[in-house]
């Protein structure tokens, strides 16, 4: 039996009305919180920072996934562990020591994750695979929620699954951007531990029922 984690992105949640979205993700069959984080610079686009990330914490119950896509992370690393990162990625391109990066990261105690770009090859990671925690292929373009999955992206996950195997690693893959109902099952099949689902999961006329159809979907 899988054990297929739910991740809901926070950045398609209602902002005006945050602690609404926050306490149905609690209450529902969610593992994460998926938390985006954007400087403008590494994305064409900002999302939200630490005041924000700070009040989610407050009342968020379950493990807090941060997905920096930001340039020069190293920055942050400890003031995203005080505001109550549990798990920290960063973005492969924006690192250039990323095997220092992580071990910052794993040295403030958290899980170390990295994200790859829908055109970063895959086989970039293999040296450095036993030092992350989680890696999050992106199947869409990063900076905006709402864009449709790149079908490439089952590819990659299996080319990344047998690397994981090959290295005797227990790395999990997490998958981001155009995740809905239709390719999450494929996903799974191909390798998928963590799925990321923001628009699916918010414009959904019954978000809690969605988050249990892909729990249902995803775990057999
Ligand atoms: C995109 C973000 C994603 C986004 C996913 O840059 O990293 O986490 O919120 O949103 P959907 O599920 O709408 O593609
Ligand atoms: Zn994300």
């Amino acid at each position: 039996m899988k054990n297929t984690l739910i991740a809901p992105s926070v950045l398609a949640a209602d902002f005006a009305n945050l602690q609404r979205d926050i306490e149905m993700i609690n209450n529902s069959e969610a593992d994460w919180f998926h938390i985006d984080i954007m400087d403008g610079v590494f994305v064409p686009n900002i999302s939200f920072g630490m005041p924000v990330l700070d009040a989610i914490s407050r009342h968020a119950k379950k493990t807090i996934d941060v997905h920096l896509m930001i340039v020069d992370p190293d920055r942050y690393i400890t003031t995203f562990k005080k505001l109550g990162a549990d798990i920290l990625t960063v973005h492969y391109e924006a690192c250039t020591h990323l095997h220092r990066t992580l071990q910052a990261i794993k040295a403030e105690g958290m899980k170390a994750g990295v994200a790859l770009n829908p055109h970063t090859n895959i086989d970039l990671l293999e040296d450095v695979i036993q030092d992350i925690d989680l890696v999050c292929l992106m199947s869409v373009n990063p900076g905006f929620g709402g864009q449709s999955f790149i079908e490439n992206t089952y590819a990659k996950v299996e080319k990344l699954k047998a690397i994981i195997k090959r290295k005797n690693a227990s790395t999990k893959i997490e998958i981001d951007g155009g995740v809905t109902s239709k390719n999450a099952k494929q996903l799974v099949d191909a390798g998928a531990d963590v799925l990321v689902a923001g628009s699916f999961v918010f414009n959904a006329e019954n978000p809690t029922q969605t988050i249990a159809n892909l729990k249902n979907l995803t775990n057999f």
